[in-house]
This record gives C-alpha cells, sequence and structure tokens, in this order.
C-alpha cells in the first residue's frame, strides 16, 4: 500500500480549512474513512472541530503534540487529515512521513508563511517533501487584488517584526492582503 502526502496552503482567509473539509467530506461520501487531527493550541472557534472561517466544521481529535500522530492513526484507516499545521512541533514533518511510509493518505492543511512574510520552516520542508501542494489566495483587505501574505493587526495598526511568532486569531486580528498593502512595523 502506498501513501501520500498532499498540502493545502496559503495566507488566512484563502479557505484552506474550507478545502480540506470538502476533501474530507468527498472520501466520506466514497464510503472511505478518513481521521482528522488539529493541534490542540487552536481553540479559536471549538475545542474539538475543524472549523473554517466560514463556519463549516468537522469533528476531529485534538493532539498535544506531533507525537500523538503516530500512536492516533488507526492502522485500518487510510485517509488522515491535520488542519493548522503550522502550530505544530518541526517533528510533524517525520511523524507524517512515517504515517506515509506506512500506506496513510495524508492531507494537510495550514500557513506557509508568517504574519511577516516569513515561511513557517517546518512547513517549507513539509511542502518540499510532499507529492501535492495546494496553495490558495484570499483577496487583499486594502485593495482588493489577490492575497498571498497574512496581516496582523494589534490595535488596529500593523503587528511588529518583533512581535510573537504564535497569536490564534481570527478576523479581529487578522486580514489577507497583497505583496503591496502588506506591512510589517519595525
Ligand atoms: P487559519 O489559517 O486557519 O485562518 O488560521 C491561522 C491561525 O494561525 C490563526 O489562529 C492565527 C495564527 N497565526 C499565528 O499564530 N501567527 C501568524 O504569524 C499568523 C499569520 C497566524
Ligand atoms: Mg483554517
Ligand atoms: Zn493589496
Amino acid at each position: 500500500r502506498q501513501g501520500s502526502i498532499e498540502v493545502i496552503c496559503g495566507s488566512m482567509f484563502a479557505g484552506k480549512t474550507e478545502a480540506l473539509i470538502q476533501r474530507i467530506r468527498a472520501i466520506r461520501e466514497a464510503n472511505e474513512d478518513i481521521q482528522v487531527f488539529k493541534p490542540s493550541i487552536d481553540h479559536r472557534y471549538s475545542q474539538t472541530r475543524v472549523v473554517s472561517h466560514n463556519g463549516d466544521a468537522e469533528d476531529s481529535h485534538v493532539m498535544m503534540s506531533s507525537e500523538a500522530l503516530l500512536e492516533a492513526v488507526n492502522e485500518d484507516i487510510l485517509w488522515v487529515a491535520v488542519d493548522e499545521v503550522q502550530f505544530f512541533d518541526e517533528a510533524i514533518v517525520d511523524n507524517m512521513l512515517r504515517v506515509a511510509d506506512r500506506g496513510h493518505h495524508v492531507i494537510a492543511a495550514g500557513l506557509d508563511l508568517d504574519f511577516k512574510g516569513e515561511p513557517f520552516p517546518h512547513v517549507s520542508r513539509l511542502l518540499s517533501m510532499s507529492d501535492r501542494v495546494t496553495k490558495l489566495q484570499g483577496v487583499c483587505a486594502q485593495c482588493g487584488k489577490k492575497a498571498s501574505r497574512t496581516q496582523r493587526l494589534v490595535d488596529g495598526k500593523p503587528a511588529r517584526a518583533t512581535d510573537p511568532l504564535i497569536v490564534v486569531g481570527g478576523e479581529e486580528a487578522y486580514e489577507s492582503r497583497c505583496r503591496v498593502c502588506h506591512i510589517v512595523a519595525t
């Protein structure tokens, strides 16, 4: 049984989780089983579900660490979905590779770039080592053009380069922006 890794990446509000949910539903409609995982840090909309910005949701298993994936994957279930991969530690990549080597099809979704426009290093590695990549774009909240970046706002102003990398949030703190409109304050 040959496994695989597929990644859905892009900025916030680009429809990554929505695309993942569509894949999960299509697989289930084909009468195949899929296990869905997300990191415990993402309590934004729901403690236990994978939820898109437009409110679509699927139940998921919450993982405290990337190691939990190895134990949690059921040998008999071909498909594995993981949302918000950027929140995991870098061991998530090796653990996903191991799951794919055991013959599972892994579909992961997450941010490729942080609020500064810099790659999340383990997501970069995952993209390079995956079999298939879909990069989604949002709509720039400033100019309406296609957006590949995520703007973080603090009290309505662009976040600073020295701000923490991880700040869980949604529309109150983030918007998608194009290269021209994306700002990192110094
Ligand atoms: P989303 O891609 O499903 O919209 O969610 C991205 C999550 O990542 C959201 O909780 C905000 C968080 N985030 C960070 O922690 N740091 C960042 O640099 C960016 C852009 C988002
Ligand atoms: Mg999402
Ligand atoms: Zn713009």
